[in-house]
């Protein structure tokens, strides 16, 4: 490495305020080896590692808090709701919800966004409705609508992306119609990192009166998020790429429209009364949270927040901001490496092809350096055939990635390059 980059690095660093050594401290799992490489984790699009905070936290709740919620009298039982139940309200302030009763937990992303086509959407989306998404979008946000469309005899719109892949917004315009019901849109696109301007967007849509969701699967873990200013309808998101662990996310929605909605699934703790004639619900975030929830991924979740509040989401902001921009810069300089969009704003993930390669050997190839991307479709299949494109290569960043990772990239896919040229 030369003196020069050295020295933008280490003012880049410092000039983003995080201590990236002591975040990697933190993370274990990026000492392994893979072979006799140093593993370069540039994957965390797909799942972000979790810090040693967010693991011991899970193990503690295990060994010292284990029991179920909401149904027992003894002091286990209270103090596993207790923990869950702080999650909750750390969540809601995390993001500035108006109250942690409009924090619903689920799975993740899909199941967030399932739960409103088919509890919101079956209740207001009627036949000839439009729902208007765009051609960013992960399949989690396109084949619950479609389901949802084709049950409804509704009709899913497309916003157009333009060459850098960014959102045509004219079209949008157009769009927006007297018969649109919703608009589902992706605040960063998982596979070309594209970041669209939501604000104006759920302005425009409101204006019409239209809903908002907002698909935050891959906007929590790089951007601050204000869910009041923002004013959306619904923002969904997943733990595991927010530092968290696996199997849990988070529905946001606005208290007057989750009262509106009728439950998702039925079973224990999220009704009022059954009797064989009639049963009563209770009211949110209870009425979608049926059965034994991920307790553990809760209060995982719960650190991981934490974790995130210490290392700061501005410093956070600004270190990935750079570490995309130095990404950018550098594999621009491979020999017949293209990268895919030139968004003015990019954040979480780049994605790129290198002429004769197939994304696939490029991965294995940077894998056998101990480089881990991910190659293929990234769950985006409409927005590769926009692209003309069966498949691309995506790094992503997080907090703990270095300038040298990324050198590192960079002189793999020169490997690849003489390889296959
Ligand atoms: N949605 C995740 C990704 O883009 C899995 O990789």
């Amino acid at each position: 490495m030369s003196e020069t980059v050295s020295q933008s690095q280490l003012n880049s660093t410092l000039g983003s305020g995080l201590d990236v050594d002591a975040v990697r401290r933190d993370f274990p799992i990026l000492d392994i080896q893979v072979g006799k490489k140093p593993l370069v984790y540039l994957d965390s699009a797909a799942t972000a590692q979790k810090p040693q905070q967010v693991t011991d936290t899970i193990q503690r709740y295990y060994m010292m808090q284990n029991a179920n919620i909401h149904r027992g009298v003894h002091y286990l039982s209270q103090s596993a709701t207790d923990a869950y139940e702080e999650s909750r309200r750390k969540i809601a302030t995390f993001f500035n919800a108006a109250t942690p009763d409009e924090i619903v937990f689920v799975r993740g992303t899909t199941e967030a966004i399932n739960l409103v086509a088919q509890t919101w959407g079956r209740t207001n989306i009627k036949k000839d409705d439009e729902i208007l998404i765009s051609e960013l979008e992960h399949h989690a946000n396109i084949v619950p609508w479609q389901i949802l469309c084709e049950e409804k005899g509704a009709r899913l719109k497309v916003i157009p992306i333009d060459d850098r892949g960014r959102l045509k917004l004219d079209a949008f315009e157009k769009l927006l119609t007297s018969a649109t019901r919703l608009l589902a849109i992706t605040h960063i696109s998982n596979a070309i990192g594209t970041v669209n301007p939501i604000r104006e967007m759920i302005r425009r849509a409101h204006a019409l009166d239209i809903p908002v969701l907002i698909d935050g699967a891959q906007s929590a873990p790089h951007l601050p998020i204000d869910l009041q200013a923002l004013d959306c309808d619904f923002y969904v998101c997943s733990g595991h790429k927010l530092y968290g662990p696996t199997g849990i996310g988070i529905l946001y929605a606005k208290y007057t429209i989750l009262k509106s909605m009728p439950p998702y699934q039925g079973g224990g703790d999220m009704i009022q009364t059954v009797t064989f004639e009639k049963t009563t619900y209770k009211a949110p975030p209870e009425r979608f949270e049926a059965g034994t929830p991920n307790i553990a991924g809760v209060v995982g979740l719960g650190a991981a927040i934490d974790y995130v509040q210490n290392l700061g989401r501005d410093r956070i902001a600004r270190h990935e901001t750079d570490l995309i921009a130095y990404a950018e810069d550098r594999l621009a300089t491979v020999p017949g490496l293209k990268l895919i969009g030139s968004p003015e704003t990019r954040a979480g993930a780049l994605s790129f092809v290198i002429d004769g390669a197939h994304p696939h050997d490029i991965g294995t190839i940077l894998d056998s350096e101990g480089i881990a991307i991910r190659a293929g479709h990234h769950c985006a299949q409409p927005l590769m055939r926009r692209l003309g494109l069966p498949s691309t290569a995506r790094a992503s960043f997080a907090c703990y990635n270095t300038h040298e990772e990324i050198d590192a990239l960079e002189k793999a896919a020169r490997k690849v390059q003489k390889l296959f040229n």
